[in-house]
């Protein structure tokens, strides 16, 4: 019922001229994909990427949004802005900005507020550390992330929403999540969508698992029955390891 969706975030990887190259590799091997293919750029190589991607399966997602339309926010980018160039998606939230650039709960709600209005799909991303992890809060965390971010959101605009679980331990280290805690993790997050919104609407939000995942481990965790699709940092740079995860 819910349509995988594997997403590639580039992180701040890619010139314009390896994005091209990049680019042209994956068009005829991800030509047949069953699933929902996302690629998320840095900005500067975005436009060039969209106009790439005309015509193919392959969606343009950028790796973050300004909530205002327009103004003296230096170093921001609009929705608006994203839509004009083709982008369909944006990942909010992601725990390296969370980390490193003072994002919030609050911060994060009003980004993918601000993508659902222009029709953007914000993949809103969670995750505990590993010090939560290893007290025990990771389901408290990850649940408060979770509603936090979809504050004020009708039931229409959750569903139109992806959320990522990605867990930071995970996240470039080789350290994949076991299947069973990654699966577990994102029943928490559906049940956790479930107490506000109700159970129709946590059975059609797709949810993501993100931390390492590669050619090798993308089969057995996208057969685990809560996991949606895939969040993929490193092994999104090569063309054919991103292959053998978006054909799971
Ligand atoms: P890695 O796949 O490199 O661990 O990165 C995951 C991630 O942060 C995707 O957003």
């Amino acid at each position: 019922m819910r349509k995988p969706i594997i997403a590639g975030n580039w992180k701040m990887n890619m010139t314009p001229a390896e994005a091209e190259r990049l680019v042209a590799e994956l068009i005829p091997l991800l030509k047949d994909a069953a699933c929902e293919v996302v690629i998320c750029p840095p900005y500067v190589d975005l436009a060039l990427v969209g106009k790439l991607l005309v015509g193919t399966n392959i969606k343009l997602g950028a790796q973050n949004v300004h909530w205002a339309p327009k103004g003296a926010f230096t170093g921001e980018i609009s929705a608006d802005m994203l839509l004009a160039i083709g982008v369909s998606h944006a990942i909010v939230g992601h725990s390296e900005r969370r980390q490193y650039f003072g994002e919030t709960d609050e911060t994060v709600n009003k980004r993918a507020k601000a993508a659902l209005d222009a029709n953007i799909t914000p993949i809103i991303c969670v995750g505990e550390t590993l010090e939560q992890r290893e007290s025990g809060v990771t389901d408290t965390i990850v649940s408060k992330q979770t509603i936090a971010a979809l504050a004020g959101f009708s039931a229409e605009e959750v569903v139109r929403s992806v959320i990522a679980y990605e867990p930071i331990w995970a996240i470039g280290t080789g350290r994949t999540a076991t299947n069973e805690d990654a699966n577990t993790t994102i029943k928490v997050i559906r049940d956790a969508i479930a107490g506000v919104y109700g159970q129709k609407v946590a059975d059609e939000v797709r949810i993501q698992y993100g931390g390492s995942m590669n050619a090798k481990n993308a089969t057995e965790l996208m057969a685990m029955p809560e996991i949606d699709g895939g969040l993929i940092g490193g092994a999104s740079l090569k063309s054919e390891d991103f292959s053998k995860v978006v054909h799971f």
